[in-house]
């Protein structure tokens, strides 16, 4: 037996999915390039390839827009239940719970059919924004603003958010962001979410597995971790002394690093054009610039590229979305490439139960409680 810490590069199943080269920084979903969906396609057209393996036609891709439209609705006595949740309970805890509280209101939780398992991947893609919306409502003495019956998945995310119809280009900013952060291999919450499947366990426990391993900030909590950072330099002038200091401290910098990457992040290209083309709308770039100074510092002192997390933080936060909420929109676009994995897991199931290397004590004897000094 081998032992691999952090099982880096242990090839642990196959999947059709995505394919990370992690040295030309190639990003690709069933073979369609990550740059090629964040130019031409929306987050409905990338979760369907994501689900089916191609893009949709013209009246596959309606259909699907139809079936997210009518699945946004969450059940009143969730809404209920989320009413009785601390107002200063950590999101992504309300979110957790709240996608696992969805299993109890499936009536037809027995059907563990492809086509049911399919029908659940839609309606928690539909239903994972209402509940961050309703959340942001609900915690400031609001109530949830209800969806819209129709437009685009992003564009209904903004509004139900803010209770406005967002400007077309934070619709467009919102949709690409879904896009990039839909899908990335056998990344620890979907590595997660396939553990669990691999039980033979629901889509939701699959999926409240996946929630709780991303909320780190080793993986996607690292997002508002880096706008926290950004907030606490608080100026252009101080993003280099700051960033060098935090440096010669040895600390971790969020949003920088990446077990597979060892070059660009493709995403993180659209995400910092985004970010500086934000600023720009909004006459005030100063993240924007304070975030070029971190990327450069420690391009130059640690040779580390940022990740996707770095400037979707700059990104969400001039879209006007509370720092706290960063984590679980990336939730709410990764629920399509998780479900989509945990359809491919139960599609070839194997029980994924790998071995510890055992370094505890040699075999003793029990010793009575009593004789025990
Ligand atoms: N800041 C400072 N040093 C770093 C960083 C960082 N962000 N990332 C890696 N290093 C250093 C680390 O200190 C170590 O140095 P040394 O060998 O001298 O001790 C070396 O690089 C290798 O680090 P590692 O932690 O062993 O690498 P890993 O593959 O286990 O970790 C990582 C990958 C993403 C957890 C790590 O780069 C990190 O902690 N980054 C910050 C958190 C972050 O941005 N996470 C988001 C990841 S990408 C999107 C997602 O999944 O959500």
């Amino acid at each position: 037996m081998t032992t691999t810490e952090g099982l880096q590069d242990v090839v642990a199943t196959h999947s059709q999915i995505c394919d990370i080269d992690g040295t030309l920084g190639k990003l690709t979903y069933y073979g369609v390039d990550i740059h090629d969906l964040a130019r031409f396609s929306s987050f409905e057209e990338t979760a369907y390839l994501l689900w089916h393996g191609t893009l949709p036609t013209h009246a596959q891709l309606d259909e699907l827009k139809a079936q997210l439209q009518s699945h946004r609705t969450i059940p009143e006595r969730v809404i209920e239940i989320m009413r009785m949740l601390p107002t200063s309970t950590p999101p992504m805890d309300v979110l957790r719970t709240t996608v696992s509280l969805l299993s109890t209101f499936d009536s037809n939780i027995a059907d563990r059919s492809p086509e049911a398992n399919q029908q659940r991947a839609v309606r928690l893609t539909a239903m994972l924004t209402t509940i961050v919306a309703a959340w942001e409502q609900l915690r400031n003495g609001r109530e949830p603003v209800a969806p819209l019956a129709d437009g685009d998945h992003a564009t209904n995310f903004l509004y139900m958010l803010q209770g406005e119809m967002p400007d077309t280009y934070s619709a467009h900013v919102m949709d690409v962001a879904l896009i990039l952060h839909a899908d990335h291999e056998l990344n620890a919450s979907t590595f997660a979410a396939r553990v669990t499947a691999g039980t033979l366990a629901h889509m939701y426990a699959a999926i409240t597995s996946a929630i709780g391993t991303l909320s780190g900030p080793l993986h996607g909590g690292a997002n508002e971790q880096v706008m926290r950072m950004l907030q606490r330099i608080g100026s252009i002038e101080n993003a280099g002394p700051y960033i060098r200091g935090a440096l010669e401290r040895h600390d971790r910098i969020m949003g920088f690093g990446h077990r597979v990457y060892h070059t660009e992040d493709p995403r993180a290209s659209h995400l910092r054009a985004m970010s500086e083309e934000l600023g720009k709308r909004a006459g005030d770039t100063r993240w924007y610039e304070m975030s070029r100074i971190v990327e450069e510092n420690v391009m130059e002192q640690k040779g580390l590229y940022c990740n996707v997390d770095f400037y979707s933080a700059s990104v969400y936060y001039t879209l006007g979305i509370p720092v706290d909420l960063d984590t679980l929109v990336f939730a709410s676009s990764r629920i399509a490439g998780w479900s989509a994995h945990v359809l491919e897991q139960y599609a070839n199931n194997r029980l994924i139960r790998p071995r510890a290397e055992y370094v505890g004590p040699k075999v003793t004897d029990y010793v009575p409680i009593e004789q025990r000094g």
